[in-house]
Order: C-alpha cells, then structure tokens, then sequence
C-alpha cells in the first residue's frame, strides 16, 4: 500500500494506473478509522479497480470551541486496517498541501440552502468546511467514483449537489450506517463517551425508531417530535433537533400523507437528529416509508 503526503506524487500515481485503464474509487476520512468507515472501502473496492483512501483532520469544519484539537489521530492503526483491506494508496495531506496559505485565506465553496438547514442551524460554516475540501481532495484524486456514509445524510446530499453544480464526472455513492450491537451508529466521537454516556447513547437510535412507529401511527409530527425530544432529555440528552424530512431535499415534511402519495421512493422520508450526552455531540438519521 502506497502513502503519499504530497500532491505531486499522488497525481504521478493516478496518472498511471488510469494509462492502465484503471478507474479510481475515493474515499475521504478524518482517520480513527472504525467499521463504519471499512464498509466504505468494501463499497469502493466493487466499484473500481484502484481505491484511494485520505486521512485528512480538515481544521475548515471545525469552529472554534469545537473539538479540531482533541479529535482522535490514530494514523499507524488506521494504515494498517487499510493495508488489511487491499487498499491501494493513502493519502495524509497536512494542513501546507491542503491550505499553502492557511486555511482563512482559502477560497471556498458553499452549497447553498442545504448547508444552512438543520446541521447547517447549529455548525454555520460546518458544512462550508466539509464541500471546500471535499472539492479540493476530489481535484486531486480524481476519482471515478467517491463513496460516502448515510450516518452524516446531510453531508452525502451537499456533496451530491457540489457534484451537479460544478459538473465533475464523479458518481457519488452512499453507504448506509453501520452500528454498534445496541444500534448506536458508529463514529470517532464515540470515543469520547463515559461508560455511562455509552450505555445511554443507545437511546438516540431507539427514539429514532419510535419517532417512525408514532408517524406510522399516525400521530402528529409534531407530538412525535416533542415526545421524542423528552425522551432523549430524560435520558439525560441536550437535543439540538429531531426532525421529519424529505430524503429527497431535506424539506420539511408537514404533511406525511401527501409526501406518501406524490413520491414513489422507498425511503421518502427521513428522520434527523443531534443531541448532546455530556459533552458529546452525536447525530443519527432513519429512513422510513408509509
Ligand atoms: P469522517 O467523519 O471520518 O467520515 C468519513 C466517512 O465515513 C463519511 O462519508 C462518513 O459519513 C462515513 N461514516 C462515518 N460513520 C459511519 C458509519 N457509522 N457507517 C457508515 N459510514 C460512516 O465525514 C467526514 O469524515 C468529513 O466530513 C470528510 C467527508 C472526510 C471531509 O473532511
């Protein structure tokens, strides 16, 4: 398995495998690598001949006063899963190759509407963050193919928006959440929680669930939400939403029925939630039909 830390050598590397006829599949992560994140890889290595992983802790979508600091690096565990899995090449930019004149100075990209709503309420330049460097990884990689997981939903629409608007010849590719045996979704800050937090977190996915029994049950979305949100307080969670959407477009859903009807998707709507337990912030999201 190759690692590259410069763009160079990386370009020099595609640029052969694709004189070979190969096809690039790309897979962009922050590192302590879980098996959330394999299963993207898995996805990757049917979807193309080569697979490029980057390890990249991108200090654009963190705020101030979030966790870019303490976020886990576990870079040699992280290279030997990928080398396990047959990945072919890693990359791990620093912050010189990714932003040469600090990251203020970057320009950006901003996906508008959808980078603004939900997330986008509670992290403003979050999402700001996340297309700016996923554009400036999918240039230079360029891969055929990128693979991206349903656990952040919000972010593998932006990035499928970024794709249309800037015409870039990249399919885009979801995976969907892998989970721990009690259904927490797996993810690098779950690392932070206590033993007790840990045991609690797996109450986020449940209220997920029963928000979809109660909407099935056709109990208004709105009292679905708020007795949602009690239960996730109750069980000591500080909720920044839980709310019924589009998967399409994230719009709002105000009336189940009438999204049911026009839509002939099996995944019409989805359920998306954050909420604190301590000083842990996790997100999860549920698909759903009627
Ligand atoms: P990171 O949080 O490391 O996640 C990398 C990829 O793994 C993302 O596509 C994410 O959705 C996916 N992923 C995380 N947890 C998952 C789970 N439990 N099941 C399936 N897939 C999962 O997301 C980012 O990094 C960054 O924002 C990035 C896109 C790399 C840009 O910096």
């Amino acid at each position: 398995m190759i690692v590259y830390d410069k763009v160079e050598q990386l370009r020099l590397q595609i640029k052969q495998w694709r004189e070979n006829g190969d096809t690039i599949a790309f897979v962009p992560t922050m590192g302590n690598l879980h098996a959330g994140h394999l299963s993207l890889v898995e996805i990757a290595k049917i979807k193309a001949t080569r697979v490029v992983v980057s390890i990249y802790v991108n200090p654009l979508q963190f705020s101030p006063g979030e966790d870019f600091e303490s976020y886990p690096r576990t870079l040699g565990a992280d290279l030997n899963q990928l080398e396990a899995l047959g990945v072919d090449l890693v990359f791990t930019p620093d912050n010189s190759v990714i932003y040469p004149e600090g990251e203020q100075r970057s320009a950006f990209v901003d996906v508008p509407v959808l980078s603004h709503i939900i997330e986008g309420e509670f992290r403003p330049d979050f999402f700001k963050g996340v297309a700016t460097v996923v554009l400036k990884l999918f240039n230079m990689v360029q891969p055929d193919i990128a693979v991206f997981g349903e656990k952040d939903f919000q972010q593998l629409l932006i990035i499928k928006q970024l794709v249309q608007d800037f015409n870039l010849p990249i399919t885009i590719v979801g995976g969907e959440t892998k989970r721990e045996a009690d259904g927490l979704a797996m993810s690098s800050r779950n690392n932070y929680l206590s033993a007790s937090e840990r045991d609690e977190s797996k109450v986020l996915a449940e209220t997920l669930q029963i928000f979809r029994n109660h909407i099935e049950q056709e109990i208004s979305i709105k009292q679905a939400e708020s007795s949602c949100i009690e239960t996730l307080e109750n069980h000591g969670f500080l909720v920044d939403y839980v709310t019924l959407r589009e998967t399409s477009n994230l719009d709002l859903v105000s009336d189940v029925q009438a999204v049911s009807n026009r839509s002939e998707d099996k995944n019409e709507m989805i359920i998306l939630a954050a909420a604190k337990i301590g000083q842990t912030r996790l997100i999860d999201n549920l698909k759903f039909t009627i």
